[in-house]
């Protein structure tokens, strides 16, 4: 069993300690935590060992009843693994402490690119993680584009890829983000950096995106336009979207029409949190025009870096090839909806 530690138990980082919990080959060590809130509560009711990651922080802890397993240090020393889930900047932070200790760490998308030995897609760059010690799991915009940018370029040749992504201004928990009544060009210049970003998974793709946000917390919507190295119909295009375990491609019938629908169909589907690992892709919106792909795809920001995560685990300590990690994870989260 591979044994996994968190560090940061958040949005990401609650998510991922379930997957890990659901595989047939890792455990979950332990989870840590600056401070006693709910979700403190919640990681200490589901038996995750819970561990401080600060010193000073500790009596606050004993102050309100919950019994800690150790500090940060040892959950870092007692893993084989440790995926950092901290806010932004954060997890560089920390690098050094699991360099010290000789504990190979996943970071997230909102960590810079530069400090890691490889950013990670599964889909598309699984190899290059292996044995690696830092490794970035690319953020839920970049693991969107990414899934869907890999098998259409082995299958088609991909000659530029420009993408609009229309994104949601905060989480459902965060309170303090916004707009509130607005429509903001995020960046206003070009280009916004998820293009750069998907270039640390495809280095020579000619990708441009543009950024939005919008007063909105369920899902991100990326309008994608794709100009291909061949002209296949737009039924051949969705036949091999369709194939790939983390494409959903929305059939017409459902008559899903935005975010809304999808989230209310996960939680249909008895999805844990309501969270839809796949990317959402609208079949009917997948249209070609001589080698020019058009499509609309919805990306759940809370939970598509999820499986991710695993499979990164799986690549840094060596323990699977790209094909037996993803099936592996899929099988045991229920991937497909
Ligand atoms: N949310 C998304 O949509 C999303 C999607 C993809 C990638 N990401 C990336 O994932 C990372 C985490 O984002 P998130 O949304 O999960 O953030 P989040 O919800 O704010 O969770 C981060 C958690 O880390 C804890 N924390 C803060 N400082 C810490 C420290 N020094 N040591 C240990 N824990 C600490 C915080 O909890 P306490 O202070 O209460 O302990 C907080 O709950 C970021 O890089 C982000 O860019 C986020």
């Amino acid at each position: 069993m591979l044994r996994v530690g968190i560090n940061g138990y958040g949005t990401i980082g609650k998510r991922v300690a379930d997957a890990v919990r659901a595989q047939p080959d890792m455990e979950v060590v332990g989870v840590a935590k600056t401070r006693p809130n709910f979700e403190a509560e919640r990681a200490v009711a589901k038996d995750y060992p819970l561990y401080a990651a600060i010193e000073d922080r500790v009596e606050l802890f004993d102050d309100a009843g919950i019994e800690l397993a150790g500090m940060v240090e040892e959950l870092v020393e007692e893993s084989d693994v440790i995926v950092d889930a901290c806010p932004s900047g954060v997890g560089e932070q920390n690098s050094e402490l699991y360099a010290e200790h000789d504990t190979p760490a996943l970071y997230q998308g909102g960590e810079s690119a530069e400090f890691v030995d490889t950013s990670f897609n599964a889909r598309s760059n699984f190899a290059d993680a292996v044995d690696a010690d830092h490794v970035r799991v690319v953020s839920c915009n970049t693991t969107g584009l990414s899934r869907l940018i890999a098998p259409l370029g082995e299958e088609y040749g991909v000659e530029k890829v420009r993408a609009t992504l229309v994104r949601r201004g905060g989480d459902p928990a965060q309170s303090s983000r916004g707009p509130i009544n607005d429509i903001l060009p995020d960046p206003v210049t070009l280009p916004s950096h998820h293009g750069p970003d998907v270039q640390t998974i495809f280095p020579d793709l000619a990708i441009d995106t543009l950024g939005l946000k919008v007063p909105a917390t369920l899902m991100h919507m990326h309008s994608v336009n794709v100009t291909l190295e061949a002209e296949p119909d737009a039924a051949a295009v969705r036949d091999l979207l369709a194939d790939e375990s983390r494409l959903f491609v929305i059939p017409e019938r459902f008559d899903i029409d935005g975010a809304g629908a999808l989230k209310e169909y996960a939680q249909d589907a008895g999805r844990p949190r309501g969270d839809i690992w796949e990317n959402c892709v609208w079949g009917e919106s997948v249209t070609t025009e001589g080698s020019d792909l058009y499509l609309f795809q919805a990306i759940h920001q809370e939970s598509d870096v999820v499986p991710e995560n695993v499979d990164a685990i799986r690549a840094v300590a060596n323990a699977a090839d790209a094909a037996e990690s993803v099936a592996t994870t899929d099988d045991a989260l229920g991937m497909g909806i």
